[in-house]
C-alpha cells in the first residue's frame, strides 16, 4: 500500500496563501475526481480501520462539509449507520452545540440528540486535521451523548499543527503533510 499512498500524496495539490495570506491549503478534489484515486482512498481506510481493529463500528460521523464525501461511503462498507455534525442551525429538532476554534476562523458545531445511543461505537470521519479544533469539538459532543468514540480517521494529517493533541479519541490519517 506504501506505493499507492505515496501516489495519492503526490496527486494532492496544493494551494499557498489560500484561503488567508500563510495557509498553505491541501485540496482533496484534486485526488477525489480520479477514479482510481477514490477507490484507492476508500480501501486504503478500509484497510486501516481493519488492522487497527476498529471492529464492530455501529455509527460513521461525518464533519460538514468535506467529512460528509468520505463519511458515509466508509459507512456503507462498515455496515454502520451515517450521523452528521453539522454547522450551527442547520439541523432540526433538539440539538447538542460546541464552539470550536481551526486554523483560520472559529465556528459552533451541532449534533441531533438522538442520533447516537449510549454505548454506540462511533467511528469519526473527515477529510483533514489541521488544529484539531473540529475533530476535538466533536469527540467533546459524542461524549455528552455518552457514545463510544473508537477514534477518528482522516484522508490528511498536517503534521506540524499537531492536531491530535487536541482530540481525546485516538486520530489516525493516511496522509501526513
Ligand atoms: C476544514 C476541514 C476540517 C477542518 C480541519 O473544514 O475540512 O473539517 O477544517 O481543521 P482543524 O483541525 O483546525 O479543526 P472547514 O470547516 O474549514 O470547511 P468545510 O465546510 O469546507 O469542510
Ligand atoms: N486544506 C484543507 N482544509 C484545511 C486546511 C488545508 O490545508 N487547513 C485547514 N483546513
Amino acid at each position: 500500500y506504501e506505493s499507492t499512498l505515496s501516489d495519492l500524496k503526490d496527486k494532492i495539490k496544493s494551494y499557498p496563501d489560500f484561503p488567508k495570506e500563510g495557509i498553505v491549503f491541501r485540496d482533496i478534489f484534486s485526488v477525489l475526481r480520479d477514479p482510481a484515486c477514490l477507490r484507492n482512498i476508500l480501501d486504503l481506510m478500509v484497510a486501516k480501520i481493519e488492522l487497527l481493529k476498529w471492529t464492530d463500528v455501529d455509527v460513521v460521523v461525518g464533519l460538514e462539509s468535506r467529512g460528509f464525501i468520505l463519511a458515509p461511503l466508509l459507512a456503507v462498507k462498515l455496515n454502520a449507520g451515517f450521523v452528521p455534525v453539522r454547522k450551527k442551525g442547520r439541523l432540526p429538532g433538539v440539538c447538542k452545540e460546541i464552539a470550536y476554534t481551526l486554523e483560520y476562523r472559529s465556528d459552533v458545531l451541532e449534533i441531533q440528540q438522538d442520533s447516537i445511543h449510549q454505548g454506540q461505537r462511533v467511528l469519526i470521519i473527515d477529510d483533514l486535521i489541521a488544529t484539531g479544533g473540529s475533530l476535538g469539538a466533536t469527540c467533546k459532543l459524542l461524549s455528552g451523548l455518552n457514545a463510544n468514540v473508537v477514534g477518528c480517521l482522516v484522508l490528511l494529517e498536517l503534521e506540524q499543527l499537531h492536531g491530535s493533541k487536541n482530540v481525546e479519541a485516538p486520530v489516525e490519517s493516511l496522509i501526513t503533510f
